[in-house]
């Protein structure tokens, strides 16, 4: 089974990812992450990437859909989680030709709901692992160390696009762009609505829910 997982800036995409990574096994393709990793090694990609993102806008339906062709075709038909694409209509269009090119499909199209307030509270406090990439939140999972990653002893830091007017302009974005791919996947039959609020535990409970169902 191959799912995707969309939502808000901060609705906690990533979180469940990695439970759903741990505990069900699925491969995880998040666009955000392999962009960061561009940016962390300074390649061409990242070095226009960067100035994209730090800015709380879109980096190119062509280049992402690129990224998401080649991620899925490394993976030896390994289930999947895409996390974080497709962000607009032209993507999950691209992301429909690839993927009947490759015979594969997504089974379910998981939309984490969260309000807006809950968006800015997480998204402020989040840090993030330099080394590994884990994510923290000051309040809802510090890490035990300030500063230091629970899972690799690395560095956490605040994401640059987690300063406020980044965040204002990315929950702009989200509407616009991304907003509209409920009504996408709703037409397809495969949306599943899911409430991202409450423990991430509760979260990941309902999620797995809907996988069983
Ligand atoms: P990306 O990295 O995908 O960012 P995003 O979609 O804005 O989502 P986030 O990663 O900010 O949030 P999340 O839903 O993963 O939340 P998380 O689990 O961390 O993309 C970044 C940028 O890259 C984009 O703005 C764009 O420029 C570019 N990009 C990426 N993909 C692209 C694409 N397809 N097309 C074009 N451009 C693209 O949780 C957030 C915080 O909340 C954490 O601190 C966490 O600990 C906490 N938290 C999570 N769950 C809970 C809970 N249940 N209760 C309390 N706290 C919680
Ligand atoms: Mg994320």
């Amino acid at each position: 089974m191959n799912i995707l997982l969309f939502g808000p800036p901060g609705a906690g995409k990533g979180t469940q990812s990695a439970l759903l990574v741990e505990k069900n096994g699925f491969a995880h393709i998040s666009t955000g992450d392999i962009l960061r990793a561009a940016i962390k090694n300074k390649t061409p990609l990242g070095l226009e990437a960067k100035v994209i993102i730090d800015k709380g806008e879109l980096v190119s339906d062509e280049i992402v859909i690129g990224l998401v062709d080649e991620a899925i075709s490394g993976l030896n038909n390994k289930p999947f989680i895409l996390d974080g694409f497709p962000r607009t209509v032209v993507q999950a269009e691209g992301l429909d030709q690839l993927l009947s090119k490759m015979d594969k499909k997504i089974d379910k199209s998981i939309f984490l709901d969260v309000d807006t307030d809950f968006l800015v509270k997480r998204l402020s406090g989040r840090r993030v692992c330099r080394g590994c990439g884990a994510s923290f939140h000051v309040e809802a999972n510090p890490t035990n160390a300030e500063g230091v990653c629970d899972k690799c002893g690395g560095e956490t830091y605040q994401r640059a696009d987690d300063e406020p007017t980044s965040i204002s302009k990315r929950l702009d974005v989200y509407e616009k762009s991304t907003s509209p791919l409920k009504d996408y996947y709703q037409a397809k039959g495969s949306l599943v609505k899911v409430s991202g609020i409450g423990s991430m535990d509760e979260v990941y409970d309902r999620i797995n829910g809907v996988l069983k169902a």
